[in-house]
């Protein structure tokens, strides 16, 4: 028996229930993980609560990401082999001791990146990897709006955009958010919770807007996002923080300048192999190169899970939040 936190019912932080659960010997292209730290992410809050349908119903174990040593493998697995370091994401399972993933989701980490770093950063920095890379692929002289600069998800994408050589803009909910999202290299932060963001991007960029804007908080910043976005240019709604965006008119788009929206998900820019490989050897790169910072700001005990998402969601934290088993 591991011990390991788990959802019964959906609802608040409170129905995560530390607890011991049986861990199998891995099957058929299967290792088993003993992890060394767990990341936290908004979308286990999204599985707790029920907006997303757990794959494996009820009970389930909370996470989605997690960095550890491989301690056994199944049949069929020649990639991966005992004793290495390994991180994943996506895969439902993450606030355990020990876990079994399948092997094709597993990435070794390099030497260089600590296992503290890995669960801080995989499933935020692959996301500002094919956010930042792919659905726009932002190059020098873009501007581009970054919705809660602060952020896990926001200071990578921070770091990385102004990397490539774009002005960042950032929004945050208060004055110490503002300031650490500056150095995180925003060029210009904006208080949206007291400010118009929509007129301060106006303002800023002297009516030109954003080629791109960069949005996981849904429900509260739109359609409001749209009126930062040049013609032609590009809304990402990656995420719903505040709630989900609500069904809208998709003529809203030519009114705005014939805008393109998407609203994408890091699992189907990792679906295959070579692409998961790809983003989080991109992810490594930036970061072994000291472009990309990991702040992993908020470490918890697992057991304590319960207030890291109650943290989390009442906008008290910054960077990234772990647990340690
Ligand atoms: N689509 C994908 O592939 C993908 C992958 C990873 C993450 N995401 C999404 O990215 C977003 C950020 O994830 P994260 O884990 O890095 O979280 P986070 O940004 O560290 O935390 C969420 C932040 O959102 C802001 N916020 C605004 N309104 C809020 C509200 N009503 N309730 C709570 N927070 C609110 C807060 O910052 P301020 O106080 O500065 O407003 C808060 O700190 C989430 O929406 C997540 O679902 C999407």
């Amino acid at each position: 028996m591991v011990a390991a936190v788990r959802v019964h019912k959906h609802g608040g932080p409170e129905v995560l229930t530390f607890e011991q659960v049986d861990v199998a010997a891995p099957g058929p292209g299967q290792v088993r993980i003993k992890q060394r730290v767990c990341g936290v992410n908004f979308i286990d809050t999204y599985f707790r609560m029920g907006m997303y349908a757990s794959p494996v119903g009820m009970p389930f174990v909370s996470g989605n990401e997690g960095a550890g040593d491989v301690v056994a493998v199944g049949q069929g697995v020649s990639d991966i082999q005992v004793g290495d370091r390994v991180a994943y994401v996506s895969a439902l399972g993450g606030y355990a001791e020990e876990r079994l993933l399948p092997a094709e989701r597993a990435v070794k980490i390099p030497s260089s990146i600590s296992y503290e770093q890995a669960a801080g950063m995989m499933l935020k920095g692959m996301t500002a990897q094919y956010l930042l890379r792919r659905t726009f692929k932002v190059a020098p002289g873009n501007t581009v709006l970054v919705h809660a600069a602060a952020g896990g998800v926001g200071q990578i994408l921070s770091q990385w955009a102004k990397h490539l050589g774009a002005t960042v803009i950032g929004t945050v909910g208060s004055k110490d958010k503002a300031a650490i999202a500056k150095a995180s290299g925003c060029d210009h932060t904006i208080l949206y919770r007291d400010e118009d963001f929509a007129s301060r991007v106006k303002e800023i960029t002297g009516g030109a807007l954003c080629d791109v804007v960069y949005d996981g908080i849904g429900k509260d910043t739109f359609p409001k996002s749209l009126d930062c976005i040049r013609p032609l240019g590009m809304f990402a709604s990656f995420g719903s923080a505040s709630g989900k965006v609500e069904a809208f008119d998709i003529n809203i788009l030519q009114f705005n300048g014939s805008l393109f929206a998407t609203r994408p998900t890091l699992n189907n820019y990792t679906a295959t192999r070579k692409d998961l490989l790809m983003t989080a050897n991109d992810l490594f790169d930036v970061v072994a190169a000291g472009k990309v910072k990991i702040p992993v700001t908020q470490k918890y005990a697992l057991k304590d899970a319960q207030k890291a998402h109650a943290d989390l969601e009442s906008r008290n934290t910054t960077g990234s939040s772990v647990l340690i088993p």
